[in-house]
């Protein structure tokens, strides 16, 4: 959102602030009180008239807050486990009434198809056991199909089935394509209606779930179209990652990795030391054949993966801020993504784009050969992509082009300093990117083909 800064307006212009009062019922304008002490008793919502004479201008700032709730927890889908269905509610008497009223629960859920197809008894038998008055929609929530008719598709659906936007959220489950569709769907019901994200893929879990976006594609690019409305809760549950591909969970590991070398070192050597481990076990507390590493591994990575998100998205959820270190591997990868879809899965796509980004690093004297050579190691040992041919120096310098037209004239590129810890840069030559491009293909293309031989 905008920032407003009223003090640095033409001096000559009638300027008045005005906070909000509760009277009565009605809220009135009431004009500023110097005194900055009694702040604390007027909503933070003030208007500001400024008369010229040209006319009057009402400017009015309304912070809006969002609070939502990422919770973790075991056996979601266990009818005994109420966090489903009440775990968003915050407020405890809410709560409490709730529970004492005899009201039968009412919830519209998306689920992803392939999701359906290996959990659908166990979420109709959750909802069944629990009383509630449901309508399951299954849907084919793929990358080809993230659109608005996919969107417009649920929102028939949900018109049909007249939920009380207040009381109760959409539910979806599923990877990360189907929680940005039902959440753009959500934020767009009757201007907003809650809603609640269960992610099923390790990249969901530690990435989609977690912040405010929602999106779909349009015009031949990637979320295009999209709302920053966070959901009223994530609930996650790591076992639904048991059933994952082996390729997805590398694909959740990629946006792992991304924060890890932007903010977390320790993650980083985590990631380098079980990578291979948390791939074979699939994140799953089985201690039977690694030993109690094993979920600590899992779970540990996950957490420090999620806070470490958090920590970047909660100061900036709305993206005000363009300096954001998590779009590292986000500059050149919607593009590659889009120009050879369904090839590439997202993560897949990150992944090439850090690795040339850790050429760029290299070649700009950011990082070490040996710090280099660990990140690349580290990206292959979770069987990642570490070159693409569609990945061109045409197709990169386009989409810094693009990058600097939607980022305030400046380029923004996030870069590795070191191992897990990085810094914004604007101005990295055209040499360097060149060079970069270069050194990159020389030691990667042929050797790796896209996908590497761990
Ligand atoms: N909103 C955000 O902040 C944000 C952040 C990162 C990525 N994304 C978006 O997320 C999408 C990628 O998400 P994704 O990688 O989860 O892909 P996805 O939603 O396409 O799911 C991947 C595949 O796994 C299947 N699947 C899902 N859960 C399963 C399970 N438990 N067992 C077996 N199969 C399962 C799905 O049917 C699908 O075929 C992209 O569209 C990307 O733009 C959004
Ligand atoms: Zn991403």
């Amino acid at each position: 959102m905008g920032k407003v800064n009223l003090e640095d307006s033409d001096s000559k212009d009638k300027k008045t602030e005005y906070s909000l009062m509760r009277v009565k019922g009605t809220w009135k304008r009431q004009l500023k009180k110097v005194n900055k002490d009694t702040c604390d008793c007027v909503p933070a919502a003030k208007i500001y008239d400024s008369i010229t004479e040209k006319g009057i201008t009402w400017t009015v700032v309304s912070p809006v807050v969002f609070t939502y709730k990422v919770t973790e927890t075991q056996d979601l889908l266990d009818p005994g486990n109420d966090t489903l269905l009440l775990g968003h509610i915050t407020d405890q008497q809410q709560l409490e009434d709730f529970k004492k009223s005899n009201k039968p629960i009412k919830r519209f859920v998306v689920v992803d198809q392939e999701v359906y197809k290996i959990y659908g008894p166990k979420i109709t038998g959750y909802l069944e056991a629990n009383n509630v008055l449901y309508k399951l929609l299954a849907l084919p929530t793929t990358e080809e199909n993230k659109s608005m008719e996919m969107v417009l598709k649920i929102l028939e659906e949900v018109n049909n089935f007249c939920l009380d936007r207040r009381t109760e959220p959409i539910i979806a489950i599923g990877g990360g394509v189907c929680l940005d569709i039902v959440g753009l769907a959500a934020s767009l019901y009757r201007r907003c209606t809650p809603y609640i994200r269960v992610p099923t893929t390790l990249l969901s879990y530690v990435d989609a779930s977690v912040g405010a976006k929602t999106g779909v594609n349009f015009a031949n690019c990637k979320n295009k179209l999209g709302a920053y409305i966070p959901p009223t809760a994530a609930f996650l549950d790591l076992s639904f990652i048991q059933s994952l591909p082996r390729r997805h969970i590398s694909n959740g590991l990629a946006e792992m990795l991304k924060m890890a070398l932007m903010k977390h070192r320790d993650l980083f050597e985590l990631l380098e030391k079980h990578g291979r481990m948390l791939l074979d076990t699939k994140f799953q507390a089985d201690n039977s054949v690694y030993g109690c590493n094993r979920l600590q591994a899992a779970s540990q990575t996950t957490r420090i993966a999620i806070t470490t998100m958090l920590e970047e998205l909660a100061p900036n959820l709305w993206e005000d801020d363009l300096n954001r270190l998590v779009d590292f591997g986000h500059l050149i990868s919607p593009a590659l993504e889009m120009k050879v879809l369904p090839s590439l899965l997202h993560g897949e796509a990150v992944n090439i784009d850090m690795v040339y980004m850790v050429y760029v690093s290299k070649e700009s004297g950011l990082l070490t050969e040996e710090e280099k050579q660990r990140i690349i190691s580290c990206m292959v040992g979770l069987e990642l992509p570490v070159w693409h041919e569609a990945c061109t120096m045409e197709l990169i310098q386009r989409s810094l082009q693009d990058r600097l037209k939607h980022s305030g004239g400046l380029v923004r590129m996030p870069l590795p300093v070191g191992l897990g810890q990085a810094d914004i840069f604007n101005n990295t030559s055209c040499e360097i990117l060149h060079q970069a491009y270069e050194q990159w293909c020389n030691e990667l293309s042929i050797a790796t083909d896209g996908h590497c031989d761990p």
